[in-house]
């Protein structure tokens, strides 16, 4: 397994009062895989995405990625972890206001290795014509292909999406589920995304469905279909 977590546990404590955010949650995904995450509010769901992905520490468990635990690494060790192996993709974009599409994908270009040549990641999300313009001018649909881009500039090999289309149109969200669908295609990017919407799950290789911060059902699917003919 490409992605192996093992009984991950996180509480956060505030004052006096305990949350149990996960309790001993497990999920396994291959290289070149897509899993969905399908859960309540509250379920653990972001804080799973976000302790894989580098920006959260656990409480106890493994999280084992591409042969190393990186509940272990130090903290630069973690830094140099998220720099090179993972592309995040919030629901909020987190596009800086002041910067165009160019200069936000530029800035992650900029800090990492071996980076897509920007011109073809751009032509990729569809936005080359709108590469000089700033986040305002632009769509949600667009602004979240900004995202997108600015995730997969730096080739990661792990692709994490906290709610990719939460706040966009139909049309708009399955335009970007064809997006990540052909950057999993095209470079073999291990793929996670977290979704309120079920239907998505048809896409995916596995999905894992948390309730109280445990994974209560899995699903192997084994013919995942076209983004395209994602419905609901
Ligand atoms: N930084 C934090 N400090 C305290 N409690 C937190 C923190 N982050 C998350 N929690 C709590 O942990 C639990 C799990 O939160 P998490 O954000 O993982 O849920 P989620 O499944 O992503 O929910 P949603 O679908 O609403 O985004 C919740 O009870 C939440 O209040
Ligand atoms: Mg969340």
């Amino acid at each position: 397994m490409f992605i192996e977590i093992n009984n991950l546990c996180k509480s956060y404590k505030s004052e006096d009062i305990e949350t149990i955010a996960l309790k001993n949650a497990n999920i396994s995904l291959n290289k070149g895989e897509i899993g969905v995450i399908l859960g309540p509010s509250g379920s653990g769901k972001s804080t799973l995405m976000n302790i894989l992905g580098g920006l959260d520490s656990a409480d106890s468990g493994e999280v084992i990625v591409d042969g190393i635990d990186i509940v272990k690494l130090s903290d630069d060790e973690l830094v140099e972890y998220r720099r090179e192996k993972t592309g995040f993709i919030f629901q909020s974009y987190n596009l800086i206001p002041h910067l165009t599409v160019l200069e936000n994908i530029e800035i992650i270009q900029n800090i990492s290795k071996l980076p897509l040549d920007i011109n073809e990641v751009l032509e990729s999300v569809g936005l080359i014509d709108k590469k000089n313009r700033f986040p305002r001018e632009l769509s949600g649909g667009q602004q979240q292909r900004v995202a997108v881009a600015r995730a997969i500039i730096k080739n990661p090999a792990i692709l994490l999406c906290d709610e990719l289309t939460g706040a966009l149109d139909y049309e708009s969200a399955i335009d970007v589920l064809s997006l990540v669908q052909e950057i999993n295609r095209k470079f073999n990017t291990t793929i996670l995304i977290i979704t309120h919407n079920a239907a998505i799950g048809e896409m995916a290789n596995r999905i894992y469905k948390f309730r109280s911060g445990e994974v209560k059902d899995y699903i192997i699917n084994n013919d995942p279909i076209d983004a395209k003919g994602v419905e609901w």
